[in-house]
């Protein structure tokens, strides 16, 4: 770890736990902020750990490591919401700032407590039910007619850990207790990103739509077409009602179902940076990563105005196409303007190793480049 007493007088020191592309991407704006920025990594080879020089690598599950690096820094944040809570709750305890706190972070690490605050809350959310046992899912199985998904309510993430149950049989699979929702028959899915700040100030980006395949987001456009001023307003303000009922410092993102009668039911929570609002990095004035460090911070929070009429994002999901790099050639040369981020992760199925984003005011085609992008560098099209 580097010696504090070597910084430049005043440098605030963010620490992360977890070391993935988000943490990654926290360092770029801690690095144009003059923030020191220190990972918590598990292997070395990690997103943020390859670039990032002031790491510790450990066990979040070893809380006296933990708490030794907290002790090095002015505030700890988080990369992934699968830290264990005796290790948040450890960290408090010792008087360690840890932002957004564990008694948030709960509520987007176990989608059970987040539907039951929620509906304490009177959030509009699928009908769900935490079953306990077999016999409490058949009865919501068959309530239901057959239509119902199955989640684990900790752990997953990308789509693993939520299930489809489409016969009574596949109920005799699931481990409890396990979430249970309704299917929503969504026209789309929508995502309001917001940032609130330890006193709380609070921004709120455009409301964006996201496309999933197999339960994992691809691409993201913002704004989201077609939503009008109000429901849009009604979306942010949902958000920031949720931030501060939660009283989630750094990002939230809600996850929504647009059902199409004009009523959005909340999906799920994250409180960090996410891949909803990763067009921030080129289509904003501030971008969500630069925001969070701000907001853990309590620095005045930047305009998450867009610079553009639209941007678009694409995943880059790993398929079989091992060499990323390769394609990098073709895809800058055709397109200059498209922006291509990359995770420095090994390429493995259905991973994400980066995305590209592209800002400009003609839709279409923005949509045309970033997909032509994506599937060149993920190697499923090779012209
Ligand atoms: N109740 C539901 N009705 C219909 N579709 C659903 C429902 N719940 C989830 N889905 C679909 O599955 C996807 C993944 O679900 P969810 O967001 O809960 O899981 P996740 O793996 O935690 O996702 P993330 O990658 O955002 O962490 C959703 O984006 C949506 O497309
Ligand atoms: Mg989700």
């Amino acid at each position: 770890m580097q010696d504090r007493t070597k910084l430049p007088f005043g440098t605030p020191v963010v620490g992360v736990l977890g070391a993935g592309q988000l943490a990654r991407m926290m360092y770029e704006s801690a690095i144009s902020l003059g923030i020191a920025f220190r990972v918590f990594a598990n292997d070395e080879n990690e997103s943020a750990a390859q670039v990032c020089a002031d790491k510790t690598l450990g066990n979040l599950q070893d809380i006296e490591s933990v708490l030794k690096f907290a002790r090095s820094v002015d505030v700890i944040t988080l990369d992934h919401e699968l830290v264990p809570s005796e290790t948040l709750e450890s960290l408090v305890q010792n008087g360690i700032k840890v932002f957004p706190s564990p008694a948030a972070v709960q509520y987007a690490a176990n989608k059970g407590l987040m539907r039951q605050e929620l509906a304490k809350l009177e959030y509009p959310m699928p009908k769900w039910l935490l079953a306990e046992n077999l016999e409490q899912a058949r009865n919501f199985f068959t309530k239901f007619g057959s239509k119902i998904i199955a989640k684990s309510p900790t752990g997953g993430y990308d789509g693993r850990g939520v299930w489809g149950i489409n016969t009574e049989s596949e109920l005799e699979s699931l481990i409890f207790p396990v979430l249970l929702e309704e299917k929503v028959k969504f026209v789309r899915e929508l995502s309001a990103v917001v940032v609130r700040s330890t006193h709380n100030q609070a921004v709120s980006y455009p409301v964006v739509e996201t496309i999933q395949s197999n339960g994992i987001c691809t691409q993201v456009i913002a704004p989201a077409l077609d939503l009008d001023a109000e429901r849009a307003g009604a979306a942010q303000a949902m958000a920031l009602r949720i931030a501060d009922d939660l009283d989630v410092v750094g990002v939230l993102a809600v996850e929504l179902f647009d059902t199409g009668s004009g009523e959005l039911l909340v999906n799920e929570l994250a409180m960090r940076p996410h891949n909803s609002a990763h067009w921030t990095q080129d289509g904003s004035v501030t971008s969500q990563f630069e925001n969070h460090l701000r907001a853990v911070l309590d620095l005045p929070l930047g305009s998450p105005e867009m610079v553009s009429q639209f941007a678009v994002m694409g995943n880059i999901i790993g398929g079989q196409h091992e060499d990323l790099h390769r394609g990098l050639l073709h895809c800058l040369a055709r397109d200059p303007k498209l922006h291509i981020h990359l995770y420095g992760k090994e390429v493995r199925e259905g991973r994400k190793v980066g995305h590209v984003n592209a800002i400009g005011d003609n839709l279409e085609d923005l949509i045309f480049r970033v997909t032509h992008a994506v599937d060149f560098l993920a190697g499923t099209i090779d012209e």
